[in-house]
């Protein structure tokens, strides 16, 4: 049997999620596990890969789209490799959370929620990172950085890769 349109996007096991989904009371009720699965493996769910979930459960491109833009945790576009979490929590923000935050835009050329150009790093900001002792604070992938001033940003970044275009 050809394989069906859409199959060559989505791995064996997103594959498999999905024809025990159609073999369930539910199909529908497995979407969201189902998009989790792409989005671990690929960082974001792409269009083409929405396309072929849609296709392959036989429903709506324009459900599987809603209930992707429904939940925070789902994102259309690749991140950065290294996933910068700046907090703008209260605790930070009175300590110079902002300025940090200025500084990593600077540097990078990016606002909150984009990656930079060259695909290093991707940055976003959250409410309170449950550090606020540390204010204020910056995780690096799992990495947590505390009493991170302006000044320090650049030489953190540098341990991620980051190296100035033009000095
Ligand atoms: S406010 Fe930043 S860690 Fe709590």
């Amino acid at each position: 049997m050809p394989p069906a349109t859409g199959e060559a996007d989505l791995p064996p096991d997103v594959l498999e999620a999905i024809e025990k989904s159609r073999l369930s009371e539910r199909p529908r009720s497995h979407l969201i596990a189902i998009l989790q699965m792409i989005q671990r493996r690929y960082g974001y769910l792409s269009r083409e890969r929405i396309d072929a979930v849609a296709q392959l459960m036989q429903v709506p491109t324009a459900m599987v789209s809603g209930v992707a833009s429904f939940y925070h945790f789902f994102t259309f576009i690749p991140k950065g490799k290294h996933q910068i979490t700046v907090c703008m929590g209260t605790a930070c923000y009175v300590k110079g959370g902002g300025l940090v935050m200025d500084r990593l835009k600077e540097l990078l050329h990016v606002e909150p929620g984009q990656s930079s150009a060259d695909g290093l790093f991707y940055l976003e900001a959250a409410r309170c990172l449950g550090a606020c002792a540390l204010a204020p604070v910056i995780i690096i992938d799992e990495k947590v950085y505390g009493n991170v001033q302006p000044d320090d940003v650049e030489k953190i970044l540098t341990e991620y890769g980051y190296a100035a275009k033009s000095k």
